[in-house]
């Protein structure tokens, strides 16, 4: 088998609030993935960073009365609890806000700019006098001007539904002042994707074989239509935003930056760079080389940055594209939409501090985890169902069933031979092996951990008609019972690295537990054959409806 060369990432997550569940729930999705190419022997180098820039962020510093680079930093430092404790295994976390982004950004401008691509053109736009900014739409309120109800923001109406530009609101008021806003001109830099160069790259690029979801292949077709009226189609894209502005300059326009999303995505090309500069390697080889694979996870609402305005900012500038971009559903708590205004959803660290076991909730997510763009829900019972029935009574009792008796009996010693039944149940366990592993390299997690639990289910068979603990009563049967108890701790060595990439701290418990070296893919293939294990430890605790309660 070929080495695989991964770029792996995870959308650079907001930098002015604390991760919630989704942002867990994507790193999972992503890390599950990574651990199992790294368990195939593939090379990886899984990053990620926070996404510094924006005016939101520069107005939450304000409020908090720091600068916006003070601001981030201490988003930034509260990141590494919380992704240690998921198990979440990056390799480097990084800043859009660092000098390799700077200059990444800045040199990824110009090269758009040498081909033509970049135009600047004067734009009206609500601006605040009293802060003296242009707003964002976000940050202008009024009544709406098709149903009249107060307060709506300047792009949407929460009471109607309806959708506006923020000209069309009455009455409007800056959310940052209560002035009202005047219009007022600016030139804008501008990404002409409306170029036939970009259309025809696009095109191509969007359709190649197994890059995109075909939902995600049919929402971009739905983008690119142009209707009747010649509306609609790829717009150009207006990349520059004016001073007052958290971001990076753009060379040459003195107080204009780059909007969010130009830097943003090119924060993955600068966590790589810090990354590969930490280990003294070359990432611009390792770029070049057409081994190396660029993957993306992200969250549906993202997917329009990450398969056009993204793809074409590397292709015009000369840079490799993305392979793939994976793209997830949205998890929802007890069916409904995550909201810190409404106190829905679960707080990542509150389920950690409650002392609720991290592969828990990996494990339930993995569970529902496909190759497509679903969203999926958090329930509290399915949780505690999932949990208790599969990881501990399908799997965990195996190994307590029998590793009490080899201790007892065989001091920890396996048997060689471990019968026709015995046999019988692990060979299929080992022939499982490159079915699971097209499942995992294909995401469908949740059909992957229903095949692990479905041969959990025949060693538990297997268990239940020889009866270990009957076989302990004969002195006659000691040979039956040591094949026995051999086999349940085959099997459950098996069932550990098809585990292993959910359950990572787990699967290193079991090996302490097993006395053997950390498991790889390759391992299937093998036997323990004459081997003593250690004394059982406890290795997972049954979740309680009071923990859940709690959160
Ligand atoms: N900063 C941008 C991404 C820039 S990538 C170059 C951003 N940040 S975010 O913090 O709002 O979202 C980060 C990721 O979390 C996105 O992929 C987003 O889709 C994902 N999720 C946000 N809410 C989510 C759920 N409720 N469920 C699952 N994923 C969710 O967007
Ligand atoms: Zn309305």
């Amino acid at each position: 088998m070929t080495r695989r060369q991964l770029f792996v990432t995870t959308a650079l997550p907001y930098a002015n609030a604390n991760f919630h569940i989704g942002h867990i729930m994507e790193y999972s999705q992503a890390d599950i993935w990574v651990r199992f190419q790294r368990l195939q022997g593939h090379e990886v180098h899984f990053v990620c960073a926070d996404d510094a820039h924006g005016a939101p962020i520069m107005i939450a510093a304000e409020k908090a009365g720091v600068t916006p680079q003070a601001f981030v930093a201490g988003i930034a430092a509260g990141r590494k609890p919380c992704l240690d404790g998921f198990h979440i295994a990056f390799d480097h976390w990084h800043s859009t806000d660092a000098p390799e982004n700077h200059q990444l950004s800045q040199d990824i401008y110009r090269k758009l700019k040498a081909q033509g691509l970049i135009e600047v053109r004067a734009i009206e736009q609500f601006f605040d006098p009293a802060k003296g900014m242009f707003l964002p739409d976000r940050f202008i309120k009024g009544e709406c001007p098709k149903c009249g109800a107060k307060d709506q923001y300047g792009d949407s109406c929460e009471n109607c539904g309806a959708v506006y530009a923020p000209t069309e609101v009455r009455n409007p008021y800056s959310v940052l002042s209560g002035a009202t806003p005047v219009l007022k001109t600016s030139d804008h830099h501008f990404f002409k994707l409306s170029d036939p160069r970009c259309k025809a790259f696009l095109e191509q690029w969007t359709h190649a074989a197994g890059r995109l979801q075909p939902e995600v292949l049919n929402k971009i077709k739905e983008w690119f239509s142009v209707d009747e009226e010649g509306k609609g189609g790829l717009g150009d894209w207006d990349i520059s935003r004016d001073a007052p502005y958290f971001g990076i300059e753009i060379p040459d326009a003195p107080g204009k930056y780059f909007y969010v999303w130009l830097d943003a995505p090119i924060g993955y090309l600068a966590s790589l760079t810090a990354h590969f500069a930490r280990q003294g390697r070359n990432v611009d080889e390792f770029l070049a080389d057409p081994a190396t694979e660029q993957v993306h996870f992200i969250g549906k609402d993202i997917t329009y940055f990450h398969t056009l305005f993204w793809p074409a900012t590397l292709h015009f500038s000369g840079r490799k594209t993305p392979d793939r971009v994976y793209v997830h559903g949205f998890l929802t708590v007890n069916a409904e939409k995550m909201s810190k205004s409404r106190g829905t959803g679960i707080d990542p660290l509150r389920y950690l501090e409650l002392g609720l076991d991290a592969e828990w909730l990996r494990y339930y997510l993995a569970a529902k985890l496909n190759d497509r763009v679903e969203d999926l829900d958090f329930n509290p019972e399915d949780f505690i169902a999932r949990v208790n029935s599969d990881l501990i009574g399908k799997y965990i009792n195996i190994a307590s069933r029998a590793a009490g008796f080899l201790a007892k009996r065989f001091a920890g010693r396996l048997s060689t031979t471990l019968g026709a039944d015995g046999e019988a149940v692990i060979t299929p366990l080992q022939a499982a092996a490159p079915k699971l592993a097209a499942l995992y390299d294909g995401r469908e997690f949740g059909k992957a951990l229903r095949e692990v639990m479905a041969l959990a289910d025949t060693v538990n068979e297997y268990v239940d008609a020889h009866k270990p603990w009957e076989l302990a009563k004969k002195p006659e049967a000691a040979a039956e019972l040591h094949e026995a108890c051999s086999t349940c701790i085959e099997a459950f060595r098996l069932l550990t690295l098809y585990l292993k990439p959910v359950l990572p701290a787990l699967s290193a418990k079991v090996e302490a537990f097993l006395q053997v070296a950390p498991l790889t893919w390759a391992d299937a293939g093998k036997r323990l054959g004459a081997h003593t294990i250690g004394a059982f430890q406890h290795l997972m605790q049954r979740v309680t409806v009071e923990q859940v309660e709690a959160l």
